[in-house]
């Protein structure tokens, strides 16, 4: 298996692989709201905005991740949102999910990045050191709907302390049925 970091002129691949795992796991909708999702990241965010990660096996893309930065008006410590994550269904639970997370985790650390915020199951991201926090300790963009899934990790070696709000997100999570 193979990691890649902003594998060019794969924006297709990216999307099908969300798609296909988003209506596999949560159905139809699911997988239509976070393929949108994807298409609308890839296309629009400014490219010092956004990291794309991938892991290839025999050349097909079987897992991908996307970061984003989410800004902090009254923070100035640089923030990345690591959000959507997929691993393909056959190769689900097989530790393929935490290597891609940790790789992405990587690339923020050697970009200086101080926190990088997920929104998902802390079950699952706990096993890549992200622990949960407060709506009052890191202000989302949007209220969200499963509070208990707002995790944060800091990578840049500081205790944690709340970052100051109020947050932006990029445009294409600019939807508040995503949070
Ligand atoms: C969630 C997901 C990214 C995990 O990737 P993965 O490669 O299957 O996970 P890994 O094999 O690296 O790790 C699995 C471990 O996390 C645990 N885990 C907790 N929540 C989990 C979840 N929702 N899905 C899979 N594993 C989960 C498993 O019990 C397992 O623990 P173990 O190693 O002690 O047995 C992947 O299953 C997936 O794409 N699911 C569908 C899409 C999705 O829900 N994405 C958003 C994640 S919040």
């Amino acid at each position: 298996m193979k990691f890649l970091l902003n594998p060019q002129d794969r924006d297709p691949e990216f999307v099908s692989l969300f798609k296909l795992t988003f209506t596999q796991s949560e159905g139809a909708a699911e997988g239509d709201l976070i393929g949108g999702l994807v298409t609308a990241l890839l296309a629009d965010t400014p490219k010092d905005d956004i990291h794309t990660v991938a892991a290839e096996m025999d050349g097909t893309l079987v897992a991908a991740c996307i970061l984003t930065e989410l800004l902090f008006k009254n923070d100035n410590r640089c923030v990345f949102l690591l959000a959507p994550v997929a691993v393909i269904p056959e190769h689900q639970g097989k530790g393929i999910g935490q290597q891609l997370i940790s790789y992405g985790l990587d690339v923020m650390r050697k970009g200086d990045v101080d926190v990088v915020m997920t929104y998902g199951d802390p079950s699952f991201y706990s096993k890549v050191g992200f622990e949960w926090v407060a709506e009052a300790d890191a202000p989302p963009p949007y209220a969200l709907q499963f509070p208990q899934g707002w995790l944060r990790l800091c990578l840049s070696g500081q205790p944690w302390s709340a970052l100051k709000g109020p947050s932006t997100c990029v445009g294409a999570f600019s939807n508040p049925a995503l949070w």
